[in-house]
């Protein structure tokens, strides 16, 4: 039975062997397995670390833990020796992983040229992590785990103070008490609706049941977010904890977990975790000793985007088709096979155990009036520094851009940024300094969402960029309800119609016209923000359509109906770049000679585009 003696107990061995403290003589190798780290060949890594490894009588210890959050630096390893410092290496190689064994593992000194940063303490005149631009205004709230613990070991977790919340929470807290706690906490949903999570459980609470569900939505189908799935990889039991936190809160006596079929490596996770949670008798029907009962299983989705919705949710759940309802009823008063549930999201619910433990106080002291605590934000598209940032709320979207993502690469000019999934909005250079904050993003045209940001650069054509947001949402639209299945497909003719360069004087207004008619007469949340990127691009670059419409021309030289495909040999500078990138050979290029482009050959996937530097194709 798990008694906060025990759970010291583990505490303690598992600071040892994770190297945190003193005692341990091995050292340990952590290599960093998200599914970025995978994608970027960590695999290999692991099986050249483990070949080196046997075949040297070294004591070490190879484990596994998530991304460290800086994607873009994949694949990663760490190196902890007892008493130093541990050094995180990137973009590692079978090569280097062979050329850091021979010096740092068996040696002590570290390669340098191959190093990123020190973790935990300063040594060999390498910056400490959290010294790093990416890492310097983060705070590790949510995921104060990422890249620390292995996320297979329950022990870990429980070192890093894992479990400590759920057993206070379940042995020393009244309900009411938990529902107090989060509602001071301030924090708000991170699905995207940023709805106050005390408040929600609070109606759970009062809504008298004998069965009550808690789901955790880990659908994320947002393009351009991974936080959910990143937590999930690299932290489960903290979901897990939430889970338990919550069910304490308002009575809930059975879990589910909805994740996308497509994020296997996090299902590997869940099922590991929740295994080893049943063993530890956090789950199951005497949780601690306490007699309160809760069992959580997974359920896989196929990854339509709108079961992410609650209630088309509930009904896969239930193995129905995925499909919105009105609401009300709201799931929290009538939900999962008609009784009371409550829904949140991966995030939401992996910040919970540390609010109970650390308290509301250190959560609320971080952020605006209204949007408290921290914020995950998957950072994509064109900039420097791809990954997983962890802020304050209230940090500007320059800082966010800039200062920790490093700003826009190949030395082009910033554009816009998307927020909020495919139904957010574009917010322009204008709008840079709107701090990240649930009502001031609304103000600038976009909405919070669940935190997938896209950077966008000089080459990003506005209107384009509205169609393929349009194009995603009409895919994704489950059609019971006409504004969103048949708006969404007139918003994409007319949209295809504009970038092609048959758009007519009408159009503008047309758009506008039917953007406001579906969002204000769609059932669901799909159908009701489905327009914003039209609405919000129409709102700060008019410009550009006006530009595609009336002069047939494509100010971004995005849209391949708009170009020419020919070579102005004035502003050529003979530098052959565009022959390198054109895939179908059709650029005409000798050294020292203008290129031109031989228009049979030509597919007009714009490489050539893409690669000039001097604006020299039309
Ligand atoms: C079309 C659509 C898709 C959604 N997808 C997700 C999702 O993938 N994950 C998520 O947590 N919330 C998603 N939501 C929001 C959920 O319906 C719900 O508000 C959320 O899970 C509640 O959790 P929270 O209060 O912790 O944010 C989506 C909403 C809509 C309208």
């Amino acid at each position: 039975m798990a008694s906060i003696q025990i759970l010291n107990q583990i505490k303690k061995k598992n600071l040892e062997t994770m190297n945190m403290e003193s005692g341990s003589t091995k050292v340990r190798i952590l290599i960093h397995t998200g599914t970025c780290g995978y994608a970027a060949g960590a695999r290999k890594i692991l099986e050249a670390a483990k070949n080196i490894s046997a075949a040297s009588d070294l004591p070490v210890d190879i484990s596994l833990s998530g991304c460290i959050g800086l994607c873009a630096s994949e694949p990663n390893v760490t190196i902890m020796r007892k008493g130093e410092a541990s050094v995180i290496y990137q973009k590692m190689t079978p090569e280097k992983m062979a050329e850091v064994f021979e010096n740092h593992v068996k040696a002590g000194a570290p390669v340098m040229s191959h190093a990123l940063a020190c973790k935990d303490m300063s040594g060999f005149d390498l910056k400490k992590i959290d010294e790093l631009d990416f890492f310097k205004s983060q705070v590790l709230f949510t995921m104060r785990n990422k890249g620390v613990i292995d996320p297979e070991s329950i022990d870990e977790y429980i070192a890093r103070d894992g479990y400590f919340a759920a057993l206070k929470a379940v042995t020393e807290m009244e309900s009411e008490q938990i529902i107090k706690e989060i509602l001071a906490s301030g924090l708000r949903g991170r699905g995207g609706g940023g709805f106050p999570t005390g408040r929600k459980w609070d109606i759970a609470f009062n809504n008298k049941s004998d069965v009550k569900y808690i789901i955790c939505n880990a659908d994320e189908g947002d393009p351009g977010a991974f936080m959910d799935r990143s937590i999930l990889e690299s932290d489960p039991h903290s979901v897990l904890e939430g889970m338990i936190i919550a069910a304490k809160a308002f009575g809930a006596t059975h879990g589910y977990i909805y994740c996308r079929t497509e994020y296997p490596l996090a299902i590997k996770m869940l099922e590991k975790a929740l295994a080893k949670a049943r063993e530890y008798n956090f789950l199951g029907r005497n949780i601690f000793g306490t007699g309160m009962g809760l069992d959580i299983e997974i359920c896989q989705g196929a990854g339509a985007f709108v079961c992410g919705e609650e209630t088309a949710l509930m009904l896969s759940i239930e193995g129905k088709r995925g499909m919105p309802r009105p609401r009300p009823p709201y799931p929290a008063q009538k939900g999962l096979f008609g009784k009371p549930t409550v829904i949140n999201n991966v995030e939401t619910l992996s910040t919970v155990p540390s609010i109970i433990r650390e308290g509301a106080e250190a959560y609320s002291s971080m952020g605006t009036l209204t949007s408290k605590g921290t914020k995950v934000f998957a950072m994509s598209g064109s900039i420097n520094t791809v990954g997983l940032v962890e802020i304050p709320m209230g940090i500007s979207l320059r800082s966010l851009i800039f200062d920790i993502c490093g700003g826009i690469p190949n030395k082009r000019k910033f554009k816009a940024v998307q927020l909020g999934g495919p139904s957010g909005g574009c917010i322009p250079e204008a709008f840079l300094d709107t701090p990240v904050d649930y009502e001031a993003i609304i103000q600038a045209g976009a909405i919070m969402g669940s935190g997938g940001v896209i950077v966008m650069d000089e080459t990003s054509c506005m209107v384009d960029m509205a169609r393929f947001f349009i194009d995603f949402i009409k895919d994704e639209s489950c059609g019971k309800c006409t504004p969103c299945r048949e708006g969404s497909s007139r918003l994409l003719e007319i949209l295809d119609r504009i970038t092609t360069g048959e758009g007519k004087d009408e159009d503008i207004a047309e758009l506008e016209e039917l953007s406001e008619f579906i969002k204000s007469t769609s059932l669901c949340g799909l159908g009701q923000t489905a327009p914003n990127p039209v609405l919000s691009t129409l709102r700060h670059f008019r410009h550009e359509y006006e530009a595609h419409i009336k002069d047939k021309k494509c100010p971004a030289k995005r849209c391949a109906s708009l170009l020419e495909f020919k070579v102005d040999t004035e502003k050529c500078t003979k530098c052959g770049l565009c022959f390198k990138a054109c895939p179908a050979k059709a650029i005409l290029w000798q050294k020292k000679q203008a290129a031109s482009i031989d228009r049979d050959k030509c597919t007009k996937c714009l490489s050539c585009y893409k690669a000039c530097r001097f604006e020299a194709i039309l």
